[in-house]
């Protein structure tokens, strides 16, 4: 992919860095995380090179309880680069623009939240994006924008498409990184065979992911809620809702089909688990073998130790493996062997390996194991998913185009 990077950025600029902190909160208060720390590399470089740094990030959506302003994030971000990041409380109006106009060499704003403004949000088209009010006022404040929002990608949003269309634009060191990482398995061809950690909670997303990468793997290594509907498919009584809620009971009616599709098409490229785990009346770790649920009464939270060393095997014997969902419930120590071990195995073995998804990836510095021993985690959601399924990155094309074309497009409309 052709792109400009940081490389192509001459210093003492003013510079308008998209970042994507959208973190976890609890009870209002905003968890540092992965996000934070990546985009520090980015922040700390820009600085260092004497930019004046405008920087632009979201967090949660309006109507949602972590829908919050970016003040937390502001501290957070300032830790990591161990320099002062100003918060102004404004995106692109006068106190935005104020704010921009006083910037220093190597000062940093964080402009609020670019989802508090009307234009951010609707779905729009670049060119239609370029049109708002926000890209308008910012777009010509700045010499360059840095796109490095990798994990807001999917996302056809102001500040992720439109700024770059009309900007002389540069991709981040976390878009580079990310998109060179997690795109792999659609692009690079690998001297042995691919595995594909296919498990989580989120089924209907990794059976996209399956359907549309079936025939770039060569081994599927079925876990998690994702690994009990495949069961149910070929006549294992698990893969059913237990308690009240509806986790596997919906996910079955949406994908059945096309679970069933790819067990008649892919019979060889599927590891089925050989034995799952559960909690037992005293609440300890429990194993049965597939064999023997028939009759499930448990919820089954882990694969069992059979399939873990099954796995493990498989995963250290390929040239790379991609995680996409947890093995278990990692976050429950006595249902973390699948997860953490596997994750183990990964990393000991010499695999290019990509393990993607928060959650999952919050199982590495849960188990103390050591992020370097994968060829790379990521950070993002829903672009990884793209990532892995082909489907486009709008803010990742974006940042292709001509040398300087943007920047031209730019200075015309000023
Ligand atoms: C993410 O956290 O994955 C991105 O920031 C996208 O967030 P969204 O799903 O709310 O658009």
């Amino acid at each position: 992919m052709s792109y400009r990077t940081l490389d192509d950025l001459a210093g003492g600029q003013r510079v308008l860095a998209r970042l994507d902190l959208n973190s976890p909160v609890s009870v209002g208060v905003v968890q540092d995380n992965r996000r934070f720390s990546r985009h520090a590399e980015t922040v700390t470089e820009l600085i260092e090179a004497d930019h004046r740094v405008a920087l632009l990030a979201h967090q949660g959506r309006p109507g949602r309880d972590t829908f919050l302003p970016l003040e937390q994030h502001a501290d957070i971000l300032a830790d990591h680069i161990d320099h002062h990041v100003e918060h102004v409380p404004d995106t692109f109006g006068l106190t935005a623009r104020d704010a921009i106009e006083a910037l220093d060499p190597g000062e940093v704003i964080l402009l609020e939240n670019t989802r508090m403004t009307d234009d951010e949000l609707p779905e729009r088209d670049p060119a239609a994006h370029a049109d708002s009010d926000l890209v308008r006022t910012l777009a010509p404040m700045f010499d360059a924008y840095v796109g490095d929002a990798y994990s807001a990608t999917h996302r056809r949003h102001a500040s992720i498409v439109g700024l770059p269309t009309v900007m002389d634009a540069h991709a981040g060191r976390v878009m580079v990184s990310e998109y060179e990482a997690n795109s792999a398995i659609a692009t690079r061809e690998f001297d042995g065979e691919v595995t594909m950690v296919a498990g989580g909670k989120k089924a209907t997303d990794v059976i996209d992911v399956m359907a549309a990468m079936q025939d770039r793997v060569d081994n599927f290594l079925l876990a998690g809620v994702v690994g009990e509907l495949f069961l149910r498919v070929v006549g294992y009584d698990v893969g059913r809702d237990i308690d009240e809620e509806d986790v596997y009971e919906s996910q079955w009616r949406a994908n059945r089909e096309r679970i069933r599709l790819l067990v008649e098409n892919h019979p060889s490229s599927l590891v089925f688990p050989s034995d799952l785990a559960y909690a037992d009346e005293n609440d300890e770790r429990a194993e049965d073998t597939v064999a023997d649920v028939r009759n499930k009464d448990h919820d089954y939270r882990d694969i069992g130790a059979d399939t873990v060393s099954q796995f493990s095997e498989i995963a250290g014997n390929s040239a790379a493996v991609f995680v996409k969902g947890a093995l278990g419930v990692f976050e429950d120590e006595r249902f973390s062997t699948g997860t953490a071990r596997l994750l183990e195995a990964i990393g000991r073995s010499d695999a290019f390996s990509v393990v993607g998804g928060g959650d999952t990836s919050r199982a590495i510095e849960m188990y103390g194991m050591d992020e370097e021993a994968f060829s790379h985690v990521s950070i993002a959601g829903g672009a990884y998913i793209n990532a892995l399924t082909g489907d486009p990155l709008p803010g990742v094309e974006v940042l292709r185009g001509e040398h300087g074309r943007n920047r031209d497009a730019a200075r015309d409309r000023a």
